[in-house]
């Protein structure tokens, strides 16, 4: 067997653990994030240190990093001031629409429109969610947990999920993964499709006894 290479995080510094992580815990995804300022103007950004982390009560969570000089994040901010925000799930067709909305573009900028996109407005929130986004997760803000002075994490409160026709099962509450086409971020500038999807039901014990 190949042996490991053991990296002590406590003589690394933030860049090396950073770059350790997003290339180990793989593959994330992406919470395309939009909010509105508190003056009402739209704004939407990819986080990847995100995931669902409970269902009951339906809670996910998003990783924010300040800027170099310590100032929020427009995400941030705007979910400071307004406690609301809509994680929309991006799908393979909506990758590059995703990295524009990644541009550092000034607070006054409406990413949707610089990405050709178009809003929609929120049905339990103010704040819109993106039109061609196959997933939208209306939340309202449950907690802010500080890390240290330069992240915040930010738990919210799923208060309802639109998702598109083609995709669901509404009896079933069943959603099509293969149409859904959602991608995920690898370390560097990686990304992954889900196209190679594929099935592998849980054992029992009785089911893990017989494959032996
Ligand atoms: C796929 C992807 C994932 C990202 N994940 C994060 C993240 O988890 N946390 C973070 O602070 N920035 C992340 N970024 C960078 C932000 O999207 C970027 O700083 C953006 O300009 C922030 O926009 P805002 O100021 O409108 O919130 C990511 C960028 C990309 C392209």
């Amino acid at each position: 067997m190949t042996p490991h290479r053991l990296f002590d995080f406590s003589q690394l510094n933030a860049r090396e653990r950073y770059k350790l992580l997003i290339g180990t815990v793989v593959p994330r995804p992406i919470a395309w994030v939009t909010t509105l300022s508190p003056e009402g103007r739209v704004n939407a950004a990819p986080y990847s240190f995100f995931n669902c982390l409970s269902a009951d009560p339906p809670i996910l969570a998003l990783g924010v990093e300040n800027h170099d000089d310590m100032s929020f994040k427009d995400t941030a901010h705007n979910i400071r001031m307004t406690e609301e925000f809509t994680v929309n799930i991006v799908d393979f067709a909506n990758v590059e629409a995703m990295n524009i909305c990644a541009v550092p573009f000034p607070p006054e900028v409406d990413e949707l429109e610089m990405a050709g996109l178009h809003a929609i407005p929120g049905e339990k929130v103010r704040c819109p969610r993106i039109a061609e986004a196959p997933v939208a997760l209306e939340c309202r803000r449950h907690l802010t947990l500080e890390l240290g002075r330069s992240r915040e994490i930010i738990l919210g409160l799923v208060l309802a999920v639109h998702i598109r026709e083609d995709i669901v099962d509404a009896e079933r509450f069943y959603v099509d993964q293969q149409g859904l086409d959602a991608v995920g971020r690898m370390g560097g500038h990686g990304y992954a499709s889900t196209r190679d999807y594929f099935d592998m039901p849980s054992l029992s014990v009785e089911q893990w006894r017989k494959m032996r």
